[in-house]
């Protein structure tokens, strides 16, 4: 039984106190939710936890000695285990080469590779996790390699076990799983420390809730408290409407798909979004929802069927002529495909806008500054100044300025996938404004996305795939999430593959 307390830390980066005098701390057997928009420095505060930083003030103490974490390998021999917000798998090593991943005997010890492959079996099966821990990484999507990163630091039996939004990239059913986990865990003694942006999620797994705000602590309360006593607490303000979805009329046809095929992923998908129309895209992890946007985009190939954007029908698999033909995409993976990590906010946001502007044979570069700082301010994100690179910020930060990049652009059809993952509340709804910015202008949007709540809150229609069909198409107004769900197992096999990726 191990008690972790944080007293009074700081954390400065450059001029800024992102973490100013914060002190909490980790009963055994108890879950403490870290909460606050993003930005507020939960990720760093865990940091410190883990001896990934040091804290510039203040100290840690554990079981109430004085102590200092000085590394990653530290923290893990003071039984302090860690999942991180952004993953830190290798996708060319095989799973169970990742959940062994800096626990090898470095020299001198030797592996006994049955023992490993038996005790990778076993983390799989804890989780429920139905893949050969041979296979590569980078074939599973990022809700099951969440699920292995679960399952490595599963696999410490920590007395501290650290999670830095775990469910952001879960399904409701793995969400649940986790739960029923850290519920066993609870029972052994194990403290926790855990960071989401679904307040629904606090009073089922959390015990106490402390609210950070611009790096400041603000209170700690029971983690039976309200949502709306959450929200206040954490941005300071009330939020009256979660989902500022505005209907239009819709206009003429801006994309139309026709019979996408691809050999054991894509059967026969249709559908179209007119002008002003937002589009929900529904189904279970696997379904095929990032594929089908990927097609569209042009990211992926397929083997038959077409896509027309304005009018125009697209070559396959050719990005350029995509985003020519004004289509635009906010992916999944942010950090490997939505951004250029090592280059500042303004170069992540002119990204998207670099091709009209060098059409003229010139690019604007005082206009595009300019349109650049104006972006970043509407879209609030939080940093230091456009010059500070996109992989210093925030998570939620980071899918702002993705998203950010396009709102640029003037796109015609933008293709979302999972739009608001990690965005806190408040972010949330200035995102779902420029959603309603780009109808407004016209423009249609299609969005795949796993929170129901958000598919049924802000699209027209509601488009339930299963299997690499489309299984339903229902209007979001007369949706719940029960016939959305309905639909989105109908298909699968008997003996139900719902775990099949
Ligand atoms: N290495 C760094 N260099 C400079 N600034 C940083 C660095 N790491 C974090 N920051 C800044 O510190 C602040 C807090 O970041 P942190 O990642 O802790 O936020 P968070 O609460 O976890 O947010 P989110 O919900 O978006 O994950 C942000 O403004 C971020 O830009
Ligand atoms: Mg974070």
């Amino acid at each position: 039984m191990t008690q972790l307390s944080l007293v009074g830390v700081s954390k400065i980066f450059g001029n800024t106190k992102v973490v100013n005098n914060v002190s909490v701390t980790v009963e055994p057997g108890k879950v403490h939710v870290l909460l606050g928009e993003n930005g507020a420095g939960k990720s760093t505060v865990i940091k410190m936890m883990s001896g990934i930083y040091q804290p510039d003030e203040g100290h840690i103490e554990i079981d109430g000695k004085t102590v200092r974490i000085l590394g990653v390998e530290d923290a893990r021999k003071f039984g302090i285990a860690v999942i991180h917000q952004e993953l830190n798998l290798v996708p060319q090593l095989s799973i169970m080469e990742n959940l062994f991943l800096g626990m090898l005997p470095a020299q001198g010890g030797f592996v006994n590779y049955r023992a490993m492959e038996k005790k990778a079996k076993e983390a799989l099966k804890l989780i429920g996790l139905n893949e050969d821990v041979h296979t590569p990484m980078g074939e599973l999507g990022v809700a099951r390699q969440q699920m292995v990163e679960i399952a490595k630091a599963l696999m410490q039996n920590a007395s501290i076990l650290i999670l830095d939004e775990p469910t952001a990239a879960l399904t409701r059913k793995e969400c649940n799983q986790l739960f029923a986990i850290m519920d066993e865990l609870k029972a052994k003694g194990v403290g926790m420390v855990f960071i989401s942006h679904h307040l629904d999620e606090i009073s089922r797994v959390g015990d106490v809730v402390t609210v950070l705000r611009d790096g400041q602590y603000i209170d700690t309360v029971d983690a039976s408290a309200s949502e709306d006593e959450l929200v206040k607490l954490m941005v300071g303000r009330d939020i009256t409407n979660q989902f500022p979805h505005e209907h239009r009329e819709p206009g003429e046809v801006l994309l139309d798909v026709k019979d996408l095929n691809r050999e054991g992923e894509l059967n026969n998908i249709s559908l179209q979004v007119r002008a002003g129309e937002v589009i929900g895209l529904a189904g279970l992890v696997g379904a095929g929802r990032t594929e089908v946007i990927r097609a569209i985009f042009g990211a992926d190939s397929y083997d038959s069927g077409t896509v027309t954007v304005c009018g125009k029908q697209l070559p396959k698999h050719a990005i350029g002529k995509s985003i020519e033909a004004g289509l635009g995409l906010v992916p999944e993976d942010r950090r490997t495909q939505g951004l250029v990590l090592d280059a500042s906010v303004a170069e992540n946001l002119g990204l998207a806008t670099m091709i009209p502007t060098s059409k003229y044979g010139f690019a604007d570069l005082h206009g595009q500054s300019k349109r650049e700082i104006d972006t970043a301010k509407k879209l609030r994100i939080r940093m230091a100044n456009v010059n500070q690179t996109a992989g210093s910020l925030s998570g939620g930060n980071q899918q702002k300025i993705v998203f950010g990049k396009w709102s640029m652009a003037n796109v015609r059809v933008l293709l979302l996938d999972e739009p608001t993952r990690g965005v806190d509340v408040g972010a949330r709804v200035e995102i779902y404004e420029l959603i309603n910015e780009i109808t407004a202008n016209g423009g249609a949007v299609l969005m795949a996305s796993s929170d129901l709540p958000e598919v049924l809150g802000m699209s027209d229609k509601v488009l339930v795939m299963s299997e690499g069909r489309i299984t339903g198409c229902l209007p979001a107004n007369e949706a719940t999430q029960e016939s959305v769900m309905a639909l989105a197992v109908s298909h699968m096999d008997d003996d139900n593959n719902a775990e099949r990726n």
